[in-house]
């Protein structure tokens, strides 16, 4: 992709989308949840057949326009609204019985080609990181948070060892003066982590992980959103999520298990148990991953994880034990700034 093409021009490729219509086979029709609109590529591949309808979401203003666009040709077929997809039940009827919700996690080339955003390491505009609908940005994040609770999001959020050392760095530098752009906050955590020697990565990629995610509530919007999709699903109706991240995955690989037919069955061999809560049938407990030529085509697809349920005609009846799991994300996402 090149980088001096205008944003409008810049295209997200759909991630997985072979495997993804395979599974929901939209070619028999059907009404489909598109919680991460995007560029709209899970969408329009949907449309293109026939019988099919598509209610999408998305967050971010900037897709708005692909959207109206997307409506425009197809009036009866298409509707958008614009919302956290933990607001999912705010925005469908519940009689509507889709054939399958899906989440294609993270953030879209829109995104993160977006200077003005600041999700990318040598962004010169204002550090906001936010998808859209948010409560703050990341420049409060990393100028106004007190440094213990910043060392903590950065350790827990972006899965970063030195998270205090660089929070330390940090308090520092917002000291003098302060930190406005991504380009001066990865050069700051880049001085803070000097001995680091991994040269795939920039040495600031766990800390902005770990700020994005707080910025955004990533991993409240995702707990919430199986929970509130599971009880828009009936029998036979399908959950995709496609993540990008090992914190989110964590999160979709919990989820079905608690809440599956493959709960607590450490070996294939052995029997399967029962499960009262199991709301989802899943064939395996392995995610499916992009193929090779996926991969080359498309480098970003690299880390993408795709997990999938079938609803069962089990009633919801919802177990706290999942949300447990992971009460410290959902109390650290949680602080006011
Ligand atoms: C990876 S992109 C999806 C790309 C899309 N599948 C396509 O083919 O163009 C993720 C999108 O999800 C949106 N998103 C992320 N978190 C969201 C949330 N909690 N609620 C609504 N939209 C969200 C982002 O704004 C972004 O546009």
């Amino acid at each position: 992709m090149n980088a001096t093409m205008p944003l409008e021009k810049k295209v997200h490729y759909p991630v997985m989308l072979d495997q993804v219509l395979s599974i929901i086979s939209p070619q028999h029709g059907g009404t489909f949840i598109d919680c991460t609109f995007g560029q709209g590529g899970y969408s329009k591949a949907i449309l293109k057949y026939p019988k099919t309808k598509v209610f999408a979401l998305d967050r971010d203003k900037l897709v708005e326009k692909y959207a109206i666009s997307l409506s425009k040709k197809f009036p009866k077929r298409f509707s958008f609204v614009r919302d956290k997809f933990s607001n999912l039940n705010k925005n469908i009827n519940p009689n509507l019985n889709p054939k399958a919700i899906i989440l294609d996690l993270g953030l879209s080339s829109l995104q993160l080609l977006d200077t003005e955003r600041g999700f990318s390491f040598n962004s010169k505009n204002s550090l906001s990181m936010e998808m859209g609908i948010n409560k703050c940005s990341a420049y409060d994040v990393v100028n106004n948070i007190d440094k213990k609770i910043l060392a903590n999001i950065i350790k827990v959020l972006g899965e970063e060892k030195d998270g205090k050392k660089i929070a330390n760095k940090i308090e520092i530098c917002r000291k003098k003066k302060p930190i406005k752009t991504s380009k001066e906050l990865a050069q700051i955590i880049k001085i803070a982590k000097k001995n680091y020697i991994n040269f795939k990565k920039n040495p600031a990629t766990k800390t902005f992980q770990a700020i994005r995610i707080f910025v955004n509530r990533e991993l409240t919007e995702l707990i919430l959103v199986l929970i509130e999709a599971s009880k828009l699903l009936s029998e036979g109706g399908i959950l995709i999520v496609v993540s990008f991240h090992s914190l989110e995955d964590k999160i979709v690989k919990s989820f079905f298990n608690f809440h599956s037919n493959l709960k607590g069955n450490s070996s294939r061999y052995l029997p399967v148990k029962e499960n009262i809560n199991e709301l989802f049938k899943l064939t395996s407990k392995k995610p499916l991953t992009p193929n090779e030529k996926e991969i080359e085509n498309n480098i970003n697809s690299r880390s993408a994880k795709l997990r999938y349920g079938v609803r069962t005609n089990k009633s919801f009846l919802y177990s706290k034990e999942f949300e447990k799991k992971f009460k410290n994300f959902l109390k650290i996402e949680e602080t006011r700034l």
